[in-house]
């Protein structure tokens, strides 16, 4: 097996003897004495261990504490200390930030340059969105935002502009295609598939867990590819959340805003479409959304193939209809969903989990209902259909006295739990109150409660 290669601060550096799930923020910290990249959470929610990472896909900022060591091979990372030019001079977010006080204790400093570094070099001035997975408990975020403003106009260093590692020798622990993949899995079921590494990512740092053998699937280049198929779109598994959001904000708007509350600037960029579904987490975003569009799902196993509608795979709390050594190959999303709405309920507006999250799709000819599908996330052990709300709205007319009338068929779909998020009362109303909002929205009422102004 070859070493891992990769480009740190512009200096090419392998590893070798390290265990594929040694994290990055470790192997930096420990091993490479750059402890300017900090640990505040290592669960992928401060930001305060974000660097910069180039590959032929582009410059991202991602979390290191959850990023394994293989996911770099022939990439290029850049920490906080490599934003500083090669004479020492400070990068012009760097530069922002002294001059807006965006700083005070520091802690989370180095975290925020990196992100505001990326999106100084990508032109992204989204600076809310850029910034909403960096935490700061002391200065505010009003300054560090000002500073992310000026710094957005300045030229982009050219000593950031770093080239991706090349390597001759095939990535270590990862197949380098969904062939590949498909015969290696077949012949170790037991295995463990890692994608993004954002929920696995945690079962290590957090949970502490020894995994099995693992295979990487970053290097599977045909699993990143979203396809026009006929009838809509075929998304590989391997494609990133920040990808598809970018890929559906023409076509399905409604989703791609939803995408736009998962998780964070960091996050999104690692997390995949097919590591979301395969999951089979009842809170996870996508699924809603995907189920309500009318979604297929593709699954491989060595060279067999098998289509199934997205909700069928949901079976229980913690299980899936996917066989040992069978993965997610692809999704594939119908090209054309006018009627979308997606609702995400959670504590916090950014970077926080789903508390409910409800999809609805009502199709209404000549005023009256003829196809529903709506979808729920967080309301039950799996993301689920709500097909007694459903019998309940079609054949009817489209009013509010039917959506009222369809609201007692909510208990009929979900007996919801109560945990730190919601308690199950809550759950229950507000996913009446979003067909409620459904209705209302669809009449044109501003509804947001970012669209409400004095
Ligand atoms: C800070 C933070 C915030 C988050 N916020 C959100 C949020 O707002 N909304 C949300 O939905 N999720 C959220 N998540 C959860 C996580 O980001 C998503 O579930 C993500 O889509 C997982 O994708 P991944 O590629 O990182 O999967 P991984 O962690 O690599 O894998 C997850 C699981 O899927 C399996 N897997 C991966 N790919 C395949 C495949 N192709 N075939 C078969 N099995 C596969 C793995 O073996 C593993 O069991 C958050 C996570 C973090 C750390
Ligand atoms: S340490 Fe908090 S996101 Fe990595
Ligand atoms: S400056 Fe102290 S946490 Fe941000």
């Amino acid at each position: 097996m070859t070493d891992i290669a990769f480009l740190l601060n512009g200096t090419p550096v392998t590893v070798a003897g390290e265990r594929p799930t040694r994290t990055l923020l470790d192997w930096l910290r420990d091993r490479q004495g750059l402890t300017g990249t900090k640990e505040g959470c290592n669960e992928g929610d401060c930001g305060a261990c974000t660097v910069m990472v180039t590959d032929d896909q582009g410059c991202r900022a991602l979390n290191a504490c959850i990023l394994f060591l293989p996911q770099l091979h022939g990439k290029a990372v850049r920490t906080v200390e490599g934003l500083t030019g090669p004479k020492g001079e400070m990068h012009p977010v760097q530069e922002a930030m002294v001059e807006h006080h965006g700083s005070q204790c520091g802690f989370c400093t180095p975290g925020f340059v990196v992100s505001m570094a990326v999106a100084q070099k990508n032109g992204a001035t989204d600076h809310d969105d850029q910034l909403a997975g960096n935490l700061c408990r002391c200065t505010g975020y009003a300054p560090i935002i000002r500073a992310a403003e000026a710094a957005a106009t300045a030229p982009v260093p050219k000593w950031v502009d770093d080239k991706p590692a090349r390597s001759d020798g095939a990535a270590p622990y990862a197949p380098g295609s969904a062939d590949e993949l498909a015969e290696w899995y077949a012949a170790h079921p037991d295995a463990m598939l890692v994608a993004g590494a954002t929920d696995v990512g945690l079962w290590v740092t957090k949970q502490l867990r020894e995994l099995p053998e693992v295979a990487f699937l970053h290097a599977c280049a045909d699993l990143q590819r979203i396809e026009t198929v006929a009838g809509g779109w075929r998304v590989g598994a391997g494609v990133t959340i920040a990808g598809l959001r970018l890929a559906m904000e023409a076509p399905h708007p409604a989703f791609a805003e939803l995408l736009r509350r998962f998780a964070s600037e960091q996050v999104r960029g690692a997390a995949t479409i097919g590591g979301n579904i395969a999951n089979g987490s009842p809170i996870g975003d996508a699924p809603p959304a995907l189920i309500a569009m009318g979604a297929t799902l593709h699954l491989r196993k060595g060279a067999a193939r098998r289509e199934i509608a997205l909700e069928d795979f949901f079976l229980d709390y913690g299980k899936q209809d996917r066989a040992k050594g069978e993965f997610v190959e692809a999704v594939t999303i119908p090209e054309t969903v006018p009627d979308l709405a997606c609702y995400k309920l959670s504590k916090r507006f950014d970077q926080d989990i789903s508390a409910v999250c409800g999809c609805f799709n009502v199709t209404v000819a000549e005023g009256r209902v003829t196809a529903a599908r709506i979808a729920f996330g967080g309301m039950a052990g799996i993301p689920k259909r709500a097909a007694a709300v459903e019998a309940a709205l079609v054949g009817k007319d489209w009013t509010l006295a039917t959506v009222e009338a369809a609201l007692p068929a909510f208990a009929q779909d979900f007996t919801p739990l109560t945990d730190m998020r919601a308690s199950a009362g809550y759950r229950l109303e507000a996913a009446q109150n979003m067909a409620l909002r459904y209705f209302h929205e669809r009449a044109g009422a501003p509804v947001s409660v970012l669209e409400v102004t004095p």
